[in-house]
């Protein structure tokens, strides 16, 4: 069901779920004011409960409230990347957030989102928190259809058209002196630099107990079967998720351009869930592409998809 600003406003107050565009991907939002709610998410995504929700406000001072100190170069990323597709995870006063929606944990991830109307909906209603919006495991929504897809028409849903950047944000936190990456995303890692003076690192999940809980779930895989290769076996006779520049022997599902890795990112899950829609049972997926900056983020997210 597609409603209006106004209409999602009353319906977060009232201690409903709502889904609302942002510019990375759709969100599940609830309340920060209703826990009900915010269980209601965990409920209708199949999510686990210790895997913990971003805040998402409109502005730098409504952060503050949740806080007592904050990690250095704090306010510089914010400058730089607020409103956009970063989030970064700080030490919480606990008690100022509901405890299902930091899965118990003592740090929040925040974030401001650059999307006109959903950050309209958060000055009206106050911070939100807001999951990707798709059932665990499977790829985010970047449009209404695939909110419908996911969770029927009866889940009320603003229309905000496709999402700009296609992939979740990225997420930095504070840890051992140093910010890390804990989940790679719009934001290539280079972009930190020059508010750093370094480059954050991204490791993937080393231990049992990753910084960032996602990183020990499913995620982001079609039903489809897909096969990763950055040289396409010439015995190979299925469809190649691949490159519109390049010519395969066999029949191309396009990802986009070599020369964009933005329009790929942007285009990604809605192709990962066409493969459903097309009943496309297995898939080889051309990987030779460069490994740096928007690209390491898109790899990852068809190395998830392809874990079975
Ligand atoms: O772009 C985005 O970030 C989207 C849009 C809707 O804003 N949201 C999003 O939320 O991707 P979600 O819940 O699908 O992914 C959030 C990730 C999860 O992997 C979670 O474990 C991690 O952030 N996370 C949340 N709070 C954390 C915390 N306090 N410490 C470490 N990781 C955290
Ligand atoms: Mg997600």
């Amino acid at each position: 069901m597609r409603i209006t600003i106004e209409e999602a406003s009353h319906l977060l107050n009232q201690g409903q779920v709502v889904a609302l565009p942002t510019e990375t991907v759709y969100g599940l939002a609830a309340s920060l004011k209703h826990p009900e709610a915010i269980s209601d998410i965990y409920k209708l995504k199949g999510r686990p409960s210790n895997n913990p929700l971003i805040v998402h406000v409109s502005s730098i001072s409504q952060i503050y409230e949740f806080t007592s100190s904050l990690p250095p170069h704090f306010e510089e990323l914010g400058q730089a990347f607020w409103p956009g597709p970063l989030t970064l995870v700080i030490p919480i006063k606990s008690e100022t957030i509901p405890q299902n929606a930091r899965a118990n944990l003592t740090t929040s991830g925040f974030r401001i989102p650059a999307q006109k109307q959903t950050c309209q909906i958060i000055d009206n209603v106050g911070p939100l928190v807001m999951p990707s919006a798709n059932l665990s495991g499977k790829p985010s929504g970047t449009n209404p259809n695939h909110i419908e897809t996911d969770f029927g028409l009866s889940l009320p849903v603003v229309d905000g058209g496709s999402s700009e950047c296609g992939v979740e944000s990225t997420i930095l936190c504070y840890h051992q002196n140093r910010w890390e990456i804990i989940r790679l995303g719009a934001i290539p890692a280079e972009a930190f630099t020059k508010i750093l003076g370094y480059q954050p690192v991204f490791k993937e999940k080393t231990s049992e107990k990753p910084l960032c809980p996602g990183q020990m779930y499913r995620h982001y895989a079609p039903q489809a079967k897909m096969h990763l290769s950055d040289q396409i076996p010439t015995n190979y006779s299925g469809p190649i998720l691949g490159f519109k520049e390049r010519n395969y022997l066999t029949s191309k599902i396009e990802l986009g351009s070599l020369a964009s890795p933005e329009s790929v990112a942007e285009n990604l899950y809605a192709i990962l869930r066409k493969l459903d829609d097309d009943k496309i049972q297995e898939v080889l997926v051309d990987m030779d592409f460069p490994q740096t900056g928007l690209w390491l983020t898109i790899a990852e997210r068809l190395r998830k998809a392809a874990l079975s």
